[in-house]
């Protein structure tokens, strides 16, 4: 399973004792805006999440692992990547971040999602690793953008999410562009 150490992080998969802290930072209405869920986020829909995590990186094909992300000092969950391996490519993985607000803007999901898409192409042979944002996410581009993911795509209008359109790029870095 995956433990990874960076200069200021420890990652590693979440728990059932996260279950609050992870729910406080779901919960926030400017963190809830851009992903899956909403600030309605429950206790009960932590539980089913964390009791069902797979326990093994990369994840089975079609399945999501959410790594925790800790500050390596205090031991503070600061947020999570969340990694899903594609079922219909091989070798292909899609990720995702979250921070909870408090800690944002320090970094600390350029070293941690740095930190696994490297794990993924250094020690599990990947081949190529996307992900998704909403076009009016900033932080995110800028994010991706800094850690060398490449802008390849943009589905205008392509997706209803929570009563609108949206529009979605799509990111993505190659094993041998790195
Ligand atoms: C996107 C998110 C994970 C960024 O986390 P973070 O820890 O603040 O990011 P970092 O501090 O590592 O910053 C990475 C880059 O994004 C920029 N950035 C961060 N927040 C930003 C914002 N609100 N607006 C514009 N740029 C922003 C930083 O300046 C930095 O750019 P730089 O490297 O050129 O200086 C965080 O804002 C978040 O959790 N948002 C809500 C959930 C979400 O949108 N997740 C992504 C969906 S896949």
């Amino acid at each position: 399973m995956i433990a990874l150490r960076t200069e200021r992080l420890i990652l590693a998969p979440l728990g059932a004792d996260d279950r609050d802290d992870f729910v406080a930072y779901r919960r926030d209405p400017d963190v809830a805006r851009w992903q899956s869920w909403t600030p309605e986020y429950s206790a009960t829909d932590a539980d089913a999440l964390l009791g069902g995590q797979p326990t093994r990186f990369p994840p089975p094909a079609g399945e999501w692992l959410q790594i925790g992300v800790r500050d390596a000092t205090s031991g503070a969950l600061l947020g999570d990547v969340a990694v899903h391996t594609l079922a219909d490519q091989p070798d292909t993985y899609e990720v995702g971040v979250t921070v909870a607000a408090e800690h944002q803007r320090r970094g600390v999901a350029g070293e941690a999602l740095g930190a696994v898409v490297a794990e993924l192409f250094d020690d599990h042979g990947a081949h190529r690793v996307i992900a998704m944002s909403d076009q009016r996410n900033a932080a995110v581009a800028r994010l991706l953008t800094g850690l060398g993911f490449r802008h390849e795509g943009r589905a205008v209008e392509a997706d209803w999410f929570k009563g609108e359109w949206t529009t979605l790029d799509t990111w993505a870095i190659l094993a041998r562009e790195r």
